[in-house]
């Protein structure tokens, strides 16, 4: 039903504004069931879109500018297609600049637009909010200019557009997601060569649900380099040893245990992370597949504490709900999800409990760290597209 309800909002603003009719184009957020931070390492990912998403109401511009309103942010900014300039730091703009500097980095020149956007996707949250902006701009220009990108390349642009122009060096995950979401099922996705297959997810009385710390990981975009920028030290010191070595995708867990002495005790515990991390979206697929949620559940506790204890990118808030649910015999796992040091956790529990898990652990949350926690049922929902 939001569905509609924002995707209106948009096209009568545009109508407003313009007095044509636009087209409507949509593309969502993301969650992401196992496999954190294993994307920029060329790893295993299994995330799934949901029905939260940026709408893009957008025609033709006659005037030689682009112009686009921003609902959210009650801005409207104009460029021109052919000579972008980054705004300040953080500005919404910057998203959609990103993608158009691409296409005209490929060679293309993007005609003129006027469009007017507006998403519901939270920001901030681990739930891929820039990701939504990027593609569901990066399908309407592909669309309307018949660039005719397949849809994984759209998502390689988009994550060129956020390394680039945003400055964040993140894996492919959620604009890969965004672009090829499926209502019914997760995506396991081969980060190194983009292969992926559909993991259908049948939680019978189970439902994945988000508790929203309430803190912002806005500020994080540093720390996540430096995560990405310690990988890849474990790569350039175990290259001498292992020609072969692109990725930590490429290291077995016994290769790592055998270079232990030359790796910076922190170095080695990011790299075992995320090969244990690759490993276990393996098996969650097989447990997802053969319906075992219980094991899959464990998977997610699992995944949580090699976040918190070796990859660090956890904090408080995050720890004290994952902890809190573990005493739910129907809560079957719980971690942070997203690139971390804020936003939500992920909890598989029964539909029965969902309630009784929230009143009990909310007041508990606020009186500890002032915040009210918030809690969001997520729903899967299909990937960018055009709607009208
Ligand atoms: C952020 C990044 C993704 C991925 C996750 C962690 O969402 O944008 O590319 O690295 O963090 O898994």
């Amino acid at each position: 039903m939001n569905h509609w309800v924002l995707a209106d909002e948009v096209v009568s603003e545009y109508e407003r504004l313009y007095k044509h009719v636009p087209w409507v184009y949509r593309a969502p957020g993301r969650i992401n069931l196992l496999g954190e931070h294993t994307d920029y390492n060329l790893g295993y990912v299994l995330p799934a879109s949901i029905d939260k998403a940026a709408y893009l109401a957008i025609g033709a511009s006659h005037d030689q500018l682009c112009h686009i309103t921003s609902l959210d942010y009650h801005q409207t900014v104009s460029f021109s297609a052919e000579e972008v300039k980054r705004a300040e730091a953080n500005h919404w703009v910057n998203y959609i600049l990103g993608v158009v500097d691409q296409f005209y980095k490929d060679g293309l020149v993007v005609a003129p637009f006027r469009a007017v956007l507006k998403a519901d996707v939270p920001i901030g949250g681990g739930l891929s909010s820039s990701a939504a902006l990027e593609s569901v701009v990066a399908f309407a220009l592909n669309d309307m200019n018949q660039f005719r990108y397949a849809r994984h390349e759209l998502a390689k642009l988009a994550q060129k557009a956020e390394n680039e122009f945003i400055g964040v060096r993140c894996g492919i995950m959620d604009m890969f997601t965004s672009l090829h979401g499926n209502p019914h099922a997760a995506i396991r996705l081969d980060c190194r060569d983009l292969s992926y297959r559909y993991v259908p997810l049948e939680l019978g009385d189970y439902q994945l649900v988000l508790f929203d710390t309430g803190v912002k990981h806005a500020l994080a975009s540093s720390d996540f380099n430096k995560r990405r920028a310690e990988c890849e030290e474990v790569v350039c010191l175990l290259q001498s040893d292992e020609k072969e070595l692109h990725a930590l995708r490429d290291v077995t867990i016994d290769q790592l245990e055998a270079n232990r002495s030359i790796l910076p005790e922190t170095l080695f515990r990011r790299a075992r992370y995320v090969i244990e991390e690759n490993d276990r979206v393996e098996k969650a697929c097989a447990y997802l597949e053969n319906g075992d949620l219980a094991k899959f559940g464990q998977l997610m506790y699992i995944c949580h504490q090699g976040l918190q204890n070796d990859y660090e990118v956890s904090c408080a808030e995050l720890d004290y709900l994952v902890e809190a649910v573990m005493s739910f015999s129907y809560v079957l796992g719980a971690r942070m999800m997203g690139g971390g040091f804020g936003g939500n956790t992920l909890n598989l529990i029964h539909h029965s409990a969902m309630d009784d898990v929230f009143q009990t652990i909310a007041p508990q949350y606020e009186g500890r760290f002032g915040q009210p926690l918030k809690m969001m049922v997520v729903k899967l929902a299909e990937g960018a597209g055009l709607i009208k």
